[in-house]
């Protein structure tokens, strides 16, 4: 599954040191990242294009067929031999011929011959070419072997070139042609051998034309011992003994379709298979055949797999109306298997064992779409358009996820994945912190816009458009693969029924959505009197400053449902097009002016929705009535996650959003809730300098405590993995927030290790324990945390220094009084010995500090008081004092420490060598602007929402 956008932008919204334990986004990232990619996926031919483009072969033919004999068993072990031949036909004149070979690949003996066409008048007999020399790959140069003739061969020429080779097998990786073995239950080896070419791979093990473009139908056999069995793309055609050797068969396969030198697939080993219960249904006048294959010690975990097959090949044969083109489809849980992606070779496919025995519907319907995909179409030369292809992919896995096993989403498709886009285009500058995953985030939001013609133009409809994708023409026409076909496919049946407005195409609309890091708000204005809509649209923008950096517009989908008709019929025939802002789009409101409407509900299309306060005030008074669930789940989320951020990006009144949040006493879908936190994360860090701040906490406390009381009375062993996730969730914001029968378990625990009577030799207490101590407990259990870093044994085996590490982390991310910030600092940087905490610690504490408002203040005040003498300590350290300026320097929300940071710059500090630059002080000027003008506008409001809303008892206790 990938949640990888997701947990990018989550783990940068929660990345304090408090969390940043509880929340290992970064790993999941890498491992997403590399999970998602296949054969023909755009990162590959990025990868692929700077290696090979520049050694593509030169000349223009075209491959009529390839022959492959591969004897993989051979006295020396490391090696193999092999026989080809293959036909080619001259498209230009030329007197030359250029294969992919690597230096490695050791051709014995050759031969040429032209071939007489059978449709040819001509009445050519068949003839040697000589050969005038051959080039041969070596190191360091283009892995080329190229024959030159000595004639000129003219256009429509058709040559046989047969040769004999030997070569050597991977042994490391699971990648090319590779030899590998595993061990038996009792401590047996087993050998065996495969092939996983993937681009770029198969000209290691023989000449060949490995390039997208050429495809070919291939033969192949392969000489193996009795006990073992082989399997390639295509069924057995026959099985010989080999003359003269006993032991060995000549299996030779059926020869497959066109397909590229990639695609080609081979295995030998002593496997067993499983078949599933299930039928494929019969489709073109032929069944699938599936098995899957293991170890025969493994099958157990994979005794689930064919039926899980044969139920997504049914599922995929109906709604693209076609076959796979395969009689048969074999699955390896392939031991060892050690390449970063399953090898989705046509009709063979490997898998680490882990990937193919897991339950995930989605991984298996993701590879298994590839089989459809990779066969008829691939990218065309190097195009570098093909993410659409992974995002169809991604949307086709996730359809039949939520329409098979609804479980396994728990609900999070798409939103983790649309919260996050969200976030980072909604920032000043997208993708500048996190450029890593751009590319992920752009197949991302192609998905969604997948999923947004699939909802606008209906679902029968956005499937007759898939089909004609990925109908081929004719089975024999190996075709190319063009990012904007698919568009286009789609746009011939919204002609079909005009669904579109005028001079309106999907292939426009999808590019507008497609090629930008931004998305539009929707402000939908009603005229309750002249009974009236009013669209228009902008880009939306959360943080400051503010300035739009370029005037952009989308064609924007206009769904709308309303308070007495819930239900959206596709299509959707109304959008605010491109162009259209001089002038609005208005239309005639045919709600009635005490009921609502909801534009863009269950987040059709990929941008937050504004609306006039009446139709707010009406939402959310629904919102927490009787009917409540009427408005499915999806749209409960959108309202309230696009009201949250319409305020925090100062496009909303404050007290409008957090009226929406009155419904969450009674609501309980996780779905709903999975915003709130990221949302209570967002504002509390921007108001927590604040005298509003207690007010919050409270509020989030009689927001969580009904929720978390109610998971914990609940708790159930086997219960779906978002209800634990959420009762984590709750409870560590719950502690932040004081809540006092945590932040008392939190001390109790803490009370073990005070009492210890050698509390340096180990720690007993819990991490989640440690920051609602260091934050809500005295000052003697902070100090005496301090104490256990600076005591912290040097060298004892059962400490690791990772826990020192946390400690002082935490000591430093998670108290709110300033009096423990000033005592760690004078504890760390005045340090009179300069022994107990290194470089790193002050850095480590100075970036912990710079993350919080009340960190970067103590420091700064800090600063001010110990000027001299922190310039002494970090003499011939610039980037320490860089550092310690940057982080006080960071951001501030208030006029008077602005004043003093630009004074602070203005006296002394300039003079020091290179301190942060003043300049970077200065472009954080308007933002430090923005923010104090949002100060000032939403502070009073929140406070004064939060006392009326606040039980009287929390209240007073402020
Ligand atoms: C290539 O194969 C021939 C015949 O098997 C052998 O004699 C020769 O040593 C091989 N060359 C290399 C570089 O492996
Ligand atoms: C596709 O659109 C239909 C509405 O036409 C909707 O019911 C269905 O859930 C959508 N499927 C996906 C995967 O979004
Ligand atoms: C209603 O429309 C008329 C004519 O377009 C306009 O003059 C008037 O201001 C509108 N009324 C309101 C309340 O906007
Ligand atoms: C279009 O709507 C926006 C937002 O409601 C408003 O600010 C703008 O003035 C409108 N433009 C016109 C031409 O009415």
């Amino acid at each position: 599954m990938r949640w990888i956008a997701a947990v990018v932008g989550f783990s940068l919204i929660l990345a304090s040191p408090r969390d940043t334990e509880a929340y290992p986004g970064r790993n999941e990232l890498a491992e997403a990242s590399s999970r998602a990619k296949r054969s023909i996926d755009v990162n590959d031919v990025y990868e692929k294009e700077e290696k090979m483009s520049r050694t593509r072969l030169p000349e223009v033919i075209s491959p009529l067929s390839y022959y492959l004999e591969l004897e993989p068993f051979l006295a020396n072990p490391e090696e193999f031999r092999a026989r080809v031949r293959f036909n080619v036909k001259w498209i230009v004149q030329s007197d030359r011929i250029t294969l992919r070979a690597l230096p490695t690949v050791n051709v014995t003996k050759y031969s040429v011959r032209t071939v007489v066409d059978e449709k040819s008048e001509k009445d050519t007999p068949s003839m040697e070419v000589n050969v005038a020399r051959v080039d041969l790959p070596s190191e360091g140069k283009k892995p080329w072997y190229r024959f030159h003739f000595e004639q000129i061969l003219p256009p429509g020429t058709v040559i046989e070139i047969e040769m004999s080779l030997s070569g050597r097998f991977t042994t490391d990786r699971t990648i090319g042609f590779f030899k590998n073995e595993y061990l038996d239950d009792e401590g047996n080896k087993h050998l065996f051998v495969g092939t996983n070419f993937r681009l770029g791979y198969s000209h290691g093990v023989f000449p060949s034309l490995d390039e997208p473009v050429y495809k070919m139908p291939f033969k192949l056999s392969v000489l193996r011992p009795k006990s073992m069995t082989a399997l390639s793309n295509t069924p057995l055609e026959t099985s010989k003994e080999a003359d003269g050797q006993p032991d060995m068969i000549w299996d030779h396969f059926a020869e497959t379709r066109e397909i590229c030198t990639y695609q080609l697939a081979l295995t030998v080993s002593d496997l067993e298979s499983i078949s599933p219960t299930q039928e494929v249904n019969e489709m073109d006048g032929s069944k699938l055949e599936i098995k899957v294959w293991g170890r025969k010690d493994f099958l157990k975990h994979l005794k689930d797999v064919p039926d899980k097959v044969v139920r997504i090949i049914n599922y995929f044969q109906d709604y693209f109306n076609s076959s796979i083109g395969l009689p048969k489809l074999d699955l390896m849980a392939v031991p060892g298997y050690n390449a970063a992606k399953p090898s989705d070779s046509w009709g063979l496919m490997l898998f680490k064992e882990s990937e193919l025995s897991s339950p995930s519907v989605w991984n298996t319907a993701y590879e298994l779409v590839y089989q459809w995909i990779g066969q008829y179409i691939t990218p065309s030369h190097w195009n570098t358009g093909t993410s659409v292809n992974k995002a169809i992919n991604s949307f086709l896995a996730s359809m039949i996820t939520v329409d098979i096993n609804p479980d396994e989403m728990e609900g999070k498709w798409p939103m983790t994945m649309l919260y996050s886009l969200y976030y980072e285009f909604g920032k000043y500058e997208p993708f500048s912190r996190v450029n890593g995953i751009r590319n992920e985030a752009t197949s991302a939001k192609e998905e969604l816009v997948f999923r947004m013609f699939n909802y606008t133009l209906g679902k029968d409809r956005f499937q007759k458009g898939i089909r004609h994708f990925f109908h081929p023409l004719s089975r024999r026409l190996s075709r190319q693969f063009f990012m904007d076909e698919i568009y286009r496919r789609l746009n011939d049946v919204a002609n079909e029924s005009n669904i579109l407005p005028r001079d309106l195409t999907i292939n426009s609309i999808a590019a507008r959505w497609n090629n930008r890091d931004r998305i539009p708000i929707l402000t939908v204005n009603r005229d309750y009197n002249n009974r009236t809509i009013t669209f228009s649209q902008k880009v939306y923008q959360r943080d400051a400053p503010r300035e739009i950096p370029r005037f952009l517009e989308w064609d924007i989908p206009l769904v709308m449902i309303s308070q007495e008709k819930l239900e959206y019929q596709p299509p959707c025939r109304l959008w605010l097009l491109e162009g259209q802002t001089e002038k609005n789009l208005t239309i005639p409101d045919e709600t009635s002016d005490d009921q609502f409407i909801i534009v863009n509900p269950e987040e059709i299309g990929m941008f937050p929705v504004n609306y006039d306060s009446c139709n707010w005030k009406m939402l959310s008074q629904f919102l927490q009535g009787p009917q409540r669930e009427t408005i499915p789940v999806l749209t409960r989320a959108k309202l309230l996650h696009d009201s949250w951020n319409l305020a925090y990006a100062d496009e909303l009144c404050f007290r409008i959003a957090l009226n929406m949040t009155l419904f969450l006493k009674q609501e309980r879908s996780h779905v709903v809730w999975e915003p709130v936190f990221m949302m209570i994360d967002h504002i509390g860090r921007r108001i927590e300098d604040f005298e509003v701040y207690p007010k919050f906490e409270a509020y989030t406390r009689t927001l969580l405590k009904p929720l978390y009381e109610e998971l914990n009375n609940t708790v159930d062993p086997n219960e779906p993995s978002w209800k634990t996730h959420m009762r984590s969730m709750a409870k560590s914001f719950l502690c932040r927030a004081g809540y006092e029968p945590c932040v008392k378990e939190a001390r109790d625990q803490y009370k073990k290790w005070l009492i210890d009577e050698d509390p340096d030799k180990g720690n007993p207490v819990a991490n989640e324990f440690i920051c609602p101590v260091f934050k809500w407990g005295t000052m003697e259990e902070w100090e005496f945390g301090l104490q256990r870093v600076i005591n912290f044994p040097q060298s004892s085996p059962e400490r690791k220094q990772n826990e020192r590490t946390y400690l002082l982390k935490s000591l430093a991310g998670c108290p709110k009084d300033s009096t423990k910030f000033e005592k760690l600092l004078n504890a760390v940087i005045l340090d009179k010995d300069k022994k107990t905490f290194s470089d790193s610690d002050i850095q480590l504490i100075l970036v912990t500090l710079s993350g919080r408002s009340a960190g970067y203040k103590a420091l700064f005040n800090f600063l001010v008081n110990n000027l001299d003498t922190v310039q002494q300590r970090f003499e011939g350290k610039s980037y320490l004092w860089n550092r310690v300026i940057e982080s006080a320097s960071h951001s501030y929300s208030t006029q008077t420490s602005l004043d003093l940071v630009e004074k602070l710059y203005e006296s002394k500090l300039v003079e020091m060598k290179q301190p942060a630059s003043w300049s970077s002080v200065r472009m954080q000027k308007a933002l430090r602007d923005g923010t104090i003008e949002w100060n000032k506008k939403n502070l009073p409001v929140i406070d004064a929402w939060l006392t009326e809303n606040l039980p009287k008892e929390e209240l007073e206790a402020i």
